[in-house]
């Protein structure tokens, strides 16, 4: 209900906001993502830290602390445990306003929740009691590739240079900040790239898991913020006394159904917790296996005309009645490359357990020889795959089995994490996405002998 009256509000926004939305990176968190996840964990230690949000927003993430807190004991702690800051006004006066309503005097709250430009100053009320600082925060996530291609957002770019180089959003920006902070414990509400990513965050990954260890993690997927479909991770950092090498943990995943995960992330592999399928690839790895590319373009089907009758589908042209078909006539050579080539490539589950990822066959699923596109290409869309190295339909057939029964093997393994998840799903179950480079890469496990 709550987030379907931020939806409603959301439809309301002006376009500006929408802008100045996104290029604060700002998502709230709602008071009952930090109630249910985060404060039964922090409970026990209330009244050792410093609890400092530094992208406070309405202040979600810390003020129910106070809720937890004798009302005539309020004020004290509020003085001794609590910091907040963000850079937007409104959001300080919003928390400020919250701090009151749980009895908070609003000079104090003004001292104690201030504006602060938190990426590039750490504020100095810290800098003196930062090893009993406790940081509670979701901070502002914006992708770097977006800030590059849009000249509104180059004040930005100087975060990426110096210690910053390498990084590739906003939310490492912070992260990093921590680190060199010298900051002891933290909860961070972050992009699960963080943890699954490879270029985005390899380097993140291994300045903050080099140095602190992950006591526990809540994965969400589902939708938690109103206007970004971004799954993310609630993550229990602790600076380690030794630089680290191995971390194991385990991750709460929360989807359609809830479920533990146990994860190991080894310092050799950058701490990526997706790493399983480069694992799988690297281990059985084979010399003859099938070489595969992408694509049937409208070109090609189009500079090879012929007496041969063929059905095309055009991956573009999709109706309520399914993909156009057409009846074409091309010569016998490309006649025989698609009758030898029988295969697409669904990268996206549909939502039913008969239309997971995977390789299918043409002629079964649209009653069609190939599918063709023009233009651009579109990663979801029903994709035609071309073997170089083999040139026999039931030996393609044969491939398709093996390898579908290795990614479903790979995925029960894993719980698909080396696949990404779809954002924009509204189906009853997570919607994962395979990747044409991990299509090739699972081919190279195929022993083309061995079938
Ligand atoms: C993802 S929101 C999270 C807010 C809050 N922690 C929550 O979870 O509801 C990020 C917040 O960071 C603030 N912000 C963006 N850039 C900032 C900066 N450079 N310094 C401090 N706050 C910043 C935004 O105004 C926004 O309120």
């Amino acid at each position: 209900m709550h987030q379907e009256n931020m939806s409603a509000n959301f439809n309301n926004l002006t376009r500006n906001d929408v802008k100045r939305r996104r290029h604060l990176g700002e998502h709230l968190t709602s008071e009952g993502i930090f109630i249910q996840y985060i404060l039964p964990e922090i409970i026990a230690y209330r009244d050792e830290y410093l609890w400092a949000d530094l992208f406070c927003g309405e202040g979600s993430l810390i003020l129910p602390i106070l809720g937890t807190i004798p009302e005539r004991e309020r004020e004290s702690f509020f003085r001794n445990h609590i910091f907040m800051c963000d850079i937007q006004e409104e959001m300080v006066k919003r928390a400020v306003k919250r701090a009151v309503s749980y009895g908070i005097p609003e000079e104090l709250a003004c001292e104690r929740i201030r504006i602060n430009d938190s990426l590039r100053h750490f504020p100095a009320e810290l800098t003196s009691v930062r090893t009993k600082v406790y940081h509670v925060t979701n901070p502002p996530y914006l992708y770097l590739g977006y800030i590059r291609k849009n000249s509104e957002l180059s004040h930005y770019s100087d975060l990426f240079q110096g210690t910053g180089n390498g990084l590739q959003d906003l939310y490492q920006i912070a992260m990093s900040n921590d680190v060199r902070n010298d900051i002891r414990r933290m909860v961070y509400l972050v992009p699960t790239n963080f943890l699954f990513g490879k270029s985005v965050s390899e380097r993140i990954r291994s300045y903050v898991l080099g140095n602190y260890s992950i006591e526990q993690a809540t994965i969400i997927e589902r939708k938690v913020f109103a206007n970004t479909g971004t799954n993310i991770l609630i993550l229990f950092l602790r600076k380690a006394e030794t630089p680290v090498e191995k971390i194991e943990f385990r991750a709460l995943k929360i989807s359609e159904k809830s479920r533990v995960g146990r994860y190991i992330l080894r310092k050799e592999y950058r701490f990526s917790a997706g790493d399983a399928f480069d694992r799988y690839v690297e281990k059985n790895r084979q010399r003859n296996s099938p070489e595969v590319y992408f694509y049937l373009t409208r070109n090609e089907i189009v500079s090879n005309p012929g007496p041969n009758p063929v059905r095309i589908i055009d991956s573009k042209s999709y109706n309520s009645e399914g993909y156009s078909l057409f009846h074409l006539s091309v010569s016998k050579k490309m006649y025989e490359r698609l009758k030898e080539n029988p295969l697409f490539v669904r990268t996206l589950d549909t939502g039913t357990s008969r239309g997971r990822a995977g390789l299918y066959e043409i002629e079964k699923v649209f009653g069609a020889d190939g599918i063709m596109v023009e233009g651009s290409t579109y990663r979801t869309n029903p994709i035609h795959i071309f073997f170089n190295n083999i040139s026999s339909r039931p030996l393609a057939l044969k491939i398709m089995n093996e390898f579908n029964r290795r990614l479903e093997e790979l995925r029960e393994e894993t719980d698909s994490e080396f696949m990404t998840t779809y954002k924009y799903s509204t189906s009853s179950y997570t919607r994962k996405y395979l990747g044409l480079n991990q299509v090739k890469s699972l081919m190279k496990t195929i022993d083309i002998g061995g079938l």
